[in-house]
């Protein structure tokens, strides 16, 4: 029997990756197989992201490797799917036959439809969004590199339109997955012998469930509290925080859950509050920097970090020192810092002008680089001689006498393997550090703790 095959790539943000997945399996319903060989694949998909313009560059490039695969082999199906799909539509299509399928990533469901459609020799489109679409009821197949960690999507798109975003318009708006079907998928994903799950939304904290009554009513953290009680052998970790919805409540439900892993990915995007307005954030420096203060108070020696953008539209050099001093403030262990990059259809780019010259964006950027560079280099040494809980995940690159793993504050650590295999919860006491990685030993550890 000749089974098709499916070759996946995927780009941008740990939703995408999660939507793959939900890809994977609903084609393997259809008997369509996966591949990891592009030149076996029947038909290839691009799992796309369209949050700056140099993430859809990447994929136009792609897509030029793609047409040579075509060149050779005509009757392979090319098709464009996510966020990249969604904001620009027909006109992928229209592009030099480059692209024989468009699916936007609330239409996933009709991939092998429309794949039937393609082969017939038909245009094959659906970026309808919806309402209601939370593939609950589909098991992801996990594709990821190991078997200890995975992520769970618990809702989908977003409401909050920030000035400069194309989410809210390629994902459309925010819906809460049902906690029966979470609490399920984790429940297999611990039969199978993960230990790690990552509860993913745009904005977990205004995850939502209303079961008909108000007395019903699920909010993030009862959800997360709920995941941590029910499987106490899986650690939790979960993004992305809104600083503007952060509650008390949730903090203290990941203090008193050992668990919940002890960090969070709170996304600032700028120190000036001015920005922060343009933006159309809902909180201030002082708002953000309060919060900052809840988490420290509530659950000491939490890490911390975040999302900045960079030369947003009016930006002065003054702002831009308030970003390097709220980045001090808060003394983040990570960041992922970025150029703002102008997006059609967003608020920012019909009604601001993107008037920081590159150079200047350039020049702050790595002012801002620079300043997490040595934030996280205090972070790790800080953490020289102390004995953290990892949880194994696989071999070092560098070597097979070693084994890598993280800290419950996300921190990649890497110690002689002994006895230990993926899964295990091994404590590790660090006695050095590098840029990127901790490097410790051992200490005595039964392997299987549930202890964190
Ligand atoms: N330009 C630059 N960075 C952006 N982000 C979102 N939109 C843009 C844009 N237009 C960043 C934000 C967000 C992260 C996922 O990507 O920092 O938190
Ligand atoms: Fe974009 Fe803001 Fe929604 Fe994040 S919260 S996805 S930055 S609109």
């Amino acid at each position: 029997m000749n089974k098709r095959r499916l070759y996946i790539e995927t780009y941008g943000c740990q939703m995408n990756v999660s939507d793959s997945e939900v890809v994977v399996s609903i084609m393997q319903e259809k008997d369509i197989g996966i591949t990891s060989c592009i030149d076996q694949a029947d038909i290839i998909l691009i799992n796309t992201c369209s949050i700056r313009e140099n993430a859809e560059q990447r994929v136009w490039g792609r897509l030029d490797v793609f047409r040579q695969v075509k060149k050779k082999r005509p009757d392979v199906l090319v098709g464009v799917i996510g966020c990249m799909a969604e904001r620009l539509k027909e006109r992928l299509l229209e592009k030099e036959k480059l692209v024989d399928i468009v699916v936007g990533p609330d239409a996933y469901r009709e991939l092998p439809a429309l794949m039937e459609e393609a082969e017939a020799g038909q245009q094959a489109i659906n970026v309808l969004l919806s309402r209601e679409e939370t593939y609950a009821d589909i098991n992801p197949v996990r594709t990821g590199k190991n078997r200890v960690s995975a992520f769970v999507s618990i809702m989908r798109g977003c409401n909050n339109f920030c000035a400069y975003c194309v989410v809210p318009y390629t994902r459309g708006r925010e819906r809460s997955r049902d906690p029966e079907s979470i609490l399920g998928e984790i429940n297999e994903l611990d039969e199978k012998g993960y230990r790690e799950v990552t509860l993913l939304g745009q904005n977990v904290n205004s995850y939502l469930w209303k079961n008909g009554t108000k007395e019903a009513v699920i909010s993030f953290a009862d959800l997360l509290e709920k995941t941590a009680l029910r499987f106490p052998g899986i650690r939790l970790r979960f993004s992305t925080s809104h600083p503007r919805d952060i509650s008390d409540e949730l903090l203290h439900v990941m203090a008193r859950n050992s668990n919940i892993c002890k960090h969070i990915h709170l996304p600032a995007q700028s120190g000036s509050s001015r920005i922060l307005k343009l933006m159309n954030r809902g909180y201030s420096r002082e708002k953000y920097l309060e919060r900052i203060e809840a988490i420290r108070t509530i659950i000491p020696g939490c890490a911390l970090s975040t999302d900045i953008i960079t030369g947003f539209c009016s930006e002065t050099e003054d702002d831009h020192q308030q970003t390097l001093s709220l980045m001090e403030e808060a003394g983040y262990d990570f960041a992922y810092m970025f150029k703002y990059s102008e997006r059609p259809g967003t608020f920012a780019a019909s009604k601001l002008k993107d008037d920081v010259p590159e150079d200047v964006k350039t020049k702050r950027l790595n002012e801002i680089i620079t300043l997490q560079g040595s934030s996280s280099a205090v972070s790790k040494k800080a953490d020289m001689g102390k004995t953290f809980e990892v949880l194994v995940e696989g071999t070092s690159k560098k070597s097979n006498k070693e084994l890598y793993g993280r800290t419950s504050g996300n921190k990649v650590v890497v110690f002689p393997s002994g006895h230990f295999k993926p899964g295990d919860y091994v404590n590790v006491r660090i006695t050095r550090v590098t840029p990127a990685t901790l490097i410790g030993v051992t200490e005595n550890t039964t392997g299987a703790s549930n202890n964190h």
